[in-house]
């Protein structure tokens, strides 16, 4: 039992929400502690296919660290921090399954690095995306800095990272920060039926096609294209790249095992 998550199950997709709507849902030392613990557990579900990750209540998915809890913290506990939190952050990027962020409202600070760190963002028309450390005299401290320049380009990170100005979703889409805008009713519908096409796919090749992919934005090519080709390689072993092929070849739907 969580006091700040609620997690349910429903079939082999995940739902994660992030649970203290009164806070717009900052993460508290708490919640990090928290979100550590459900990964430890979550990582050992076989069964899972796909995380679902949004926010409690109308307003917010999560909007950033929560403030109170800045006033304390000086260098050494600012270092302590951050790196716990990029580490968590980094287990949601390289969990073997993927990670869709259905943004409901406000995705700031820590709260937009959390989104960065799933494999896929959509949101509501409602959503607004910031980096407003800097106007509290920090600068992000959990990733941010690194992935969305990753992903948005240089000069839009530094706009947004510089500035502190919140984004409507139409921006976010227009610049690829997310891939939807969906109306704000019919969000967590959109995102499960993404989820679910997603889940029925070969387990493996999803797998490892997030695993290849996630590698392109690290590292030089060379060693990108090698893991590739030994992850491709991989899936060439497996009962569910036989069973695809022979699905297509016979026009019928393959049934996956995950083996
Ligand atoms: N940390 C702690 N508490 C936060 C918070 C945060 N990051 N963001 C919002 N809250 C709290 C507010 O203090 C308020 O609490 P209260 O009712 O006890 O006073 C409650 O959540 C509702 O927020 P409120 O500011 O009243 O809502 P709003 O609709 O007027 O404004 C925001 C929404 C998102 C624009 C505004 O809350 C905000 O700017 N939050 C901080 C965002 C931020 O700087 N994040 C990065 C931190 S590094």
């Amino acid at each position: 039992m969580y006091k700040t998550l609620i997690y349910e199950k429903k079939d082999t997709i995940g739902v994660l929400t992030i649970n203290r709507p009164e806070k717009l849902n900052a993460l508290s030392n708490e919640l990090i502690d928290e979100l550590a613990q459900f990964l430890d557990e979550m990582e050992n579900d076989e069964e899972l296919r796909i995380l679902v990750i949004t926010g409690a209540g109308e307003k917010a998915f999560v909007a950033g660290a929560d403030i109170q809890e800045l006033v304390d913290r000086d260098a050494l506990l600012g270092r302590k921090v951050s790196r716990t939190r990029q580490e968590i952050f980094s287990r949601i990027e390289n969990l073997p399954i993927p990670v869709i962020a259905a943004v409901n409202g406000y995705a700031l600070g820590g709260g937009l690095e959390l989104a960065l760190a799933c494999s896929i963002r959509i949101c509501s028309d409602r959503a607004q995306f910031g980096a407003p450390e800097v106007k509290l005299g920090i600068i992000p401290g959990d990733g941010g800095t690194q992935r969305l320049p990753r992903l948005v380009g240089l000069g839009r990170a530094m706009e947004i990272v510089l500035t502190g100005d919140f984004i409507d979703a139409q921006e976010a889409y227009r610049i690829g920060l997310v891939n939807q805008v969906i109306s704000h009713d019919e969000l967590m519908e959109k995102a499960m039926a993404l989820a679910q096409k997603i889940a029925k796919r070969p387990p493996l090749a999803v797998r490892y096609a997030k695993e290849a992919v996630n590698r392109s934005q690290e590292g030089d090519a060379i060693s990108g294209y090698a893991l590739e080709s030994y992850l491709h390689a991989l899936t060439c072993t497996t009962e569910d790249k036989k069973e695809g092929v022979k699905a297509f070849l016979e026009k019928r739907k393959g049934t996956f095992k995950g083996k």
